[in-house]
């Protein structure tokens, strides 16, 4: 097939947009076109490739991982027909610090006009209160709460009169190693890194509608290994975290209690009902063929083995990630994604352990995606889309980093590090970059 090169020496075409999600049971990557200059975008094509050498989340094995970024990648590339150059990377870990600051400014004796030096500045100030373990590095910084004189819930402080700007920052901090391993494997393979998205905040994007992202809700995406949970309250994410359990688990168990392979686990897995009460017309068993011989399964042993995992995970795990968030109240409830929210009656039986409303989310973009591919599986990938139109619709939402060490060590720092998230805001960002600087002294 034709294939149209959108970019040669690192020049980024301005209507392409590439997201890649290297998950734990998939590696995707979705193509996105810009449909006007600043307006949104159209995914135009979804590859992907089964993901080896990724557990938990964390990279185990550099070959296997290229390999199935290289099949995803050539599958998304012959979608399109186009040669992709770059993409912003979403990734998970166990060992992901959501970590909130406070920082204060004051803006004189005589109320005045917050400025955007000003927003900057207090963004410096709460930066300077977060300790970042050595071996870490900060991912994302999020202002999370603004108040104006006291006055807590300001949405966008610019332009309002105060005297004094108070902030809420969440610094989302993982280790250094666990970055750079997925830049090189990414490279490897052949596409540079423009931006890179801890999973659980592109999933609560690709699956969050406006209403529930201001009332407050939390988003759990059930992958394969790991669990991402996001919660959003005023349309701001107050907690991000990654749970090292997942749907493959679940598989697991199944496979241990009956004595079976991983690959019937999961075939019968996708069977169990979670809803309690069974369904009218529901088989009480589950027939299996396995090395010539049959077997039968009572559906209800079936379901207590999965509700047990499921129940551990939510009553034990994702609350305490909920709870760390401080959220007094979600209204809008959970809601849940991923390619482990496909198990039949989940919905129900969360909303019975969790006591609160369950909806269980297919990507926003799902009608607008290739239909094979806009399962609950792809929300992450299609959230990632998402996520760079937010950064660019707003610099102050979301700094990242597109970590590149490389112009760092020697000397002055490029436009593809942390001056890309901060260019837009000026210059305030310097000391960031500065304990970026001094973060590669030491380590390397
Ligand atoms: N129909 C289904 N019912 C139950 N679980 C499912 C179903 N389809 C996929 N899964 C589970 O979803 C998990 C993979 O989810 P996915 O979002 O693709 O993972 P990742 O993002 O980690 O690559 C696996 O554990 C798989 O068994
Ligand atoms: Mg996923």
């Amino acid at each position: 097939m034709f294939k149209k090169t959108l970019s040669s020496s690192g020049y980024r075409d301005p209507e392409v947009l590439v997201g890649l999600d290297l998950g734990t049971s998939k590696v995707t990557v979705v193509v996105a076109e810009r449909e006007g200059p600043s307006g949104e975008a159209q995914i135009i094509g979804i590859g992907q490739a089964p993901s080896n050498g990724i557990r938990k989340g964390l990279i185990v094995n550099i070959d296997q991982t290229v390999k199935s970024l290289k099949h995803a990648i050539e599958d998304a590339e012959n979608m399109v027909g186009l040669d992709l150059t770059e993409a912003t990377v979403a990734f998970s870990g166990g060992d992901v610090q959501s970590v909130k600051t406070k920082g204060m400014i004051s803006l004189g004796r005589a109320p005045r006009t917050v400025m955007q030096f000003d927003i900057e500045r207090v963004i410096e100030s709460a930066q300077a209160n977060v300790s970042v373990p050595s071996g870490k590095m900060i991912l994302h910084t999020i202002p999370v709460e603004y108040s104006l004189d006291g006055n807590s819930g300001i949405d966008d402080p610019l332009g309002m009169t105060a005297m004094r700007l108070d902030i809420e920052l969440e610094s989302v901090i993982v280790p250094v190693a666990m970055v750079q391993n997925v830049r090189n494997c990414v490279e490897k393979a052949g596409l540079e890194v423009s931006g890179l998205v801890i999973k659980p905040l592109a999933s609560a994007l690709g699956a969050l509608t406006p209403e529930e992202s201001v009332v407050g809700s939390a988003v759990v995406d059930i992958g394969g290994g790991t669990c991402g949970v996001a919660v959003f309250v005023e349309g701001r994410p107050k907690h991000l975290a990654v749970v090292s359990v997942g749907g493959d688990h679940i598989t697991n168990d199944v496979a241990t209690v009956l004595k079976i392979p991983i690959n019937k686990a999961e075939e019968i897995k996708k069977e169990v009902d979670m809803f309690s009460d069974p369904r009218p017309g529901a088989p009480e068993n589950l027939e299996l063929e396995h090395m010539g011989r049959n077997y039968s399964y009572s559906m209800s042993e079936l379901t207590d083995i999965v509700q047990c995992r499921v129940e551990e995970l939510f009553s034990v795990l994702i609350k305490a990630e909920i709870a760390a968030s401080g959220a007094a109240m979600l209204p809008g409830g959970l809601i849940i994604t991923g390619g482990g929210s496909k198990s039949i009656g989940i919905d129900h039986y969360l909303t019975r352990i969790m006591n609160m409303p369950v909806r269980m989310s297919l990507p926003l973009d799902s009608g607008r995606m290739p239909p094979s591919r806009s399962g609950a599986e792809y929300t992450c990938a299609a959230g990632i889309i998402r996520y760079v139109l937010e950064q660019e619709r707003d610099p102050f939402r979301f700094i990242g980093n597109s970590f590149d060490p490389s112009p760092i060590m020697t000397s002055t720092v490029d436009q593809g590090g942390w001056e890309k998230g901060l260019s837009t805001v000026g210059k305030g960002g310097h000391s960031i970059i500065d304990a970026i600087i001094k973060l590669f002294k030491e380590l390397f």
